[in-house]
């Protein structure tokens, strides 16, 4: 059995620790707004915060979650009145919608760390694929949201 915190609140998992972190929050805790695109780590569609780090849910096991504090697009605000989140929908950045979560979470790692980046050091740390090319509105919101 593997324990940590997901959204505040102390969960305990009984599948093998091996299992992806993803597919506990998706499957075991119907947290579906960290998507599965890849599942090799590339496309950052999983991406959620651990202890205020941006991280691929899909390359994390429970074993390796264990004792630390996750959270997911679902507790980023209790009504999508987030900066980044706000700032995504002023900007029309959402197209297929997809990857959308795991580039709001990139992103707001992203700004705790530095509320005013410019397009590169956006483009270093939002890794994340899409495969609509929303780039352009992307750095416009993060920027916007900063
Ligand atoms: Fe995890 Fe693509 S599903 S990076």
């Amino acid at each position: 059995m593997t324990r940590f915190t997901v959204n505040d609140r102390p969960v305990q998992y009984r599948m093998d620790p091996d299992t992806p972190l993803l597919w506990a929050l998706r499957d075991a805790s119907n947290l579906t707004g960290t998507k599965y695109g890849c599942g090799t780590g590339d496309c950052g569609a999983c991406t959620v915060d651990i202890d205020g780090e941006a991280v691929r849910a899909c390359q994390v096991s429970l074993a390796q979650t264990e004792g630390r504090f996750v959270t997911t697009i679902e507790a980023l605000s209790p009504d999508r009145g987030h900066p980044v989140q706000q700032a995504f929908a002023a900007e029309n950045v959402s197209q297929c919608g997809y990857c959308i979560p795991g580039m709001v979470m990139a992103a707001s790692v992203l700004l705790r760390r530095n509320n005013d980046p410019g397009d590169e050091e956006i483009d270093a740390a939002i890794t994340n694929i899409c495969r609509c090319g929303i780039y352009p509105r992307l750095r416009g919101a993060i920027k916007r949201a900063g």
